[in-house]
């Protein structure tokens, strides 16, 4: 029996080297292709978000705060060149008051010299229930004074991942003395 046990220690020893070269070979190859099984990526689903968002910008807390603009902005109609960012509510109700479910977080810029066009880079970032860390990125154009505005929802992370969609955009106040306002969002993805 003493005989085995140098034995078992030099195969134990060969085994050992052999595994991690092969796991060290493995973690450091660049690119692999993986059956879509592997992240448990069977049928795509579709998901439909509703929300208000909340932009304000005036007050003591504003959520939305400029932070650039051209010499010229300042006789722009359209505010061209202005940058904002944004860490904006986003709740279950019209009502500042009501749940939040999320908040809307980048940046937009007045982008268009012949109306107020917007360019939105932003993520939503869920809180609410089983999205609760969740994002969906928005990158987009954002006509403000069109009844509806669609931007692309470009992909999301968590429970959304790989996603493509479209959100829709309709205000449901803007406040002309103070430029606050609220928009209604109808976001549809489709994700795994
Ligand atoms: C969302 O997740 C964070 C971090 O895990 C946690 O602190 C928070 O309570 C959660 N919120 C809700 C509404 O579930
Ligand atoms: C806009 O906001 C101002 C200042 O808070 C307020 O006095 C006014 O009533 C608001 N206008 C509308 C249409 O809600």
């Amino acid at each position: 029996m003493a005989g085995i046990l140098p034995k078992l220690i030099v195969f134990m020893a060969i085994f050992i080297t052999l595994l991690t070269v092969i796991v060290d070979g493995e973690s450091h190859s660049f690119s692999k292709t993986l059956p879509l099984r592997s992240k448990k990526l069977k049928r795509e689903k579709m998901s439909h978000l509703h929300f208000y968002f909340h932009d304000i910008v005036s007050g003591r807390n504003p959520t939305a705060i400029k932070v650039a603009e051209a010499e010229s902005t300042k006789t722009s109609p359209t505010e061209f060149g202005k940058m904002v960012i944004i860490d904006d509510p986003l709740t279950e109700k019209p009502e500042a008051t009501s749940k939040l479910v999320g908040r809307a977080q980048g940046i937009y810029a007045m982008a268009s010299q012949s109306e107020l066009g917007l360019l939105m880079t932003l993520n939503y970032c869920f809180m609410e229930g089983k999205y609760n860390g969740s994002t969906l990125s928005i990158l987009g154009r954002n006509t403000v004074m069109s009844e509806v505005r669609e931007m692309p929802v470009v992909g999301g992370s968590g429970l959304v991942r790989f996603s493509r969609g479209y959100a829709h955009a309709k205000t449901q106040w803007f406040n002309h003395t103070t430029k606050d306002g609220v928009v209604e969002y109808n976001v549809y993805v489709i994700h795994y």
